[in-house]
């Protein structure tokens, strides 16, 4: 067992906040070393030991692996790993730390990474007030549970129960050409692939705003407008959406806003086991 203390620190928390569910906060493209920007929006981790894969478009397949992108991007940490662990070998505490979770002082790229998919596997995020009544043990309101329907009816097809996300790629109507961010296509180079996003997870949705892989909307509201009247038709849009869009009278639009509300879980984004380090 690796202890947080050596994970915890070795984890960048200014990029994805704990008290947004590790999203980055007021960003719609998130930022990396000296302000630059980077082309896409933070994505919120939690429950990642169940995907297949990360990234909006996921170019990466194996949480192990997952933190050598942002160290070497040149947008985001713009590090080399062999610099990480060579800072990493110098501090005295480290080589205490990696002495106890491994057994040896001796601190290399694959340790590191274990300790990091560790800590990130440890993320899980599963005690909304929604999770709660999927266990009996708490009730939703009828409004709440009214919009749960709708969302079954709606959305589930792609946000699929429990997690949220069926973890496919999908067009859901943003756009009617994908020159600026092919999605998918970027990894795959297939025009099918084109437009194509990971479906994201809807939990703790209310804390991770701005939404859309580009954050091009800010609050629940416009996010349901866009389903309601704002599909972009295009070659790769989703079948499910492909028939005009989601049809919901201002009732429906506000009971499952208040279904999503529900998905908050506080517990999760005040677990001191996560808190960084100063
Ligand atoms: C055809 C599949 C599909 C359906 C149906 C669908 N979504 Fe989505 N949803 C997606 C995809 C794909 C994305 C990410 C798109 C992107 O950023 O390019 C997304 C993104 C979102 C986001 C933004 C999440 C974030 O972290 O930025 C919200 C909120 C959302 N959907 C809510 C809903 C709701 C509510 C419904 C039902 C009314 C619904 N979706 C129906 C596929 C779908």
């Amino acid at each position: 067992m690796i202890p947080f203390s050596l994970v915890i620190v070795l984890f960048p928390g200014s990029c994805h906040q704990q008290f947004v569910a590790f999203a980055h906060a007021d960003h719609t493209l998130s930022h990396g070393i000296d302000g630059l920007l980077g082309t896409r929006n933070s994505p919120a981790l939690f429950n990642i030991a169940w995907y297949p894969s990360f990234m909006w478009d996921g170019g990466v397949n194996h949480l192990e692996v997952q933190p050598l992108a942002p160290i070497a991007n040149p947008v985001e940490m713009d590090e080399s790993i062999a610099n990480v662990i060579v800072k990493l070998q110098r501090s005295l505490t480290y080589q205490a730390m990696y002495q106890s979770a491994f057994g040896t002082d001796s601190v290399t790229t694959q340790l590191t990474m274990r300790a990091l998919a560790q800590f990130m596997g440890s993320m899980i995020s599963a005690n909304s007030k929604y999770d709660k009544y999927r266990e009996g043990k708490g009730a939703l309101s009828s409004q709440e549970l009214n919009g749960l329907q709708l969302f079954r009816t709606h959305c589930e097809s792609c946000h699929a129960e429990p997690l949220l996300t069926d973890m496919q790629f999908r067009n859901n109507g943003l756009d009617n050409t994908f020159d600026s961010d092919p999605g998918r296509a970027k990894i795959t180079n297939l025009p099918q692939d084109s437009g194509l996003f990971k479906v994201p997870s809807l939990r703790n949705i209310t804390l991770t705003y701005p939404y859309m892989h580009d954050g091009r909307f800010q609050n629940l509201g416009q996010v349901l407008d866009h389903y309601m009247s704002g599909i972009k038709q295009s070659t790769t849009l989703d079948p499910l959406l492909s028939t005009g869009g989601i049809s919901l009278n201002p009732q429906e639009k506000s009971d499952i806003i208040s279904f999503l509300e529900t998905l908050t879980d506080q517990k999760f984004i005040s677990d001191k086991r996560f808190k960084e380090v100063q």
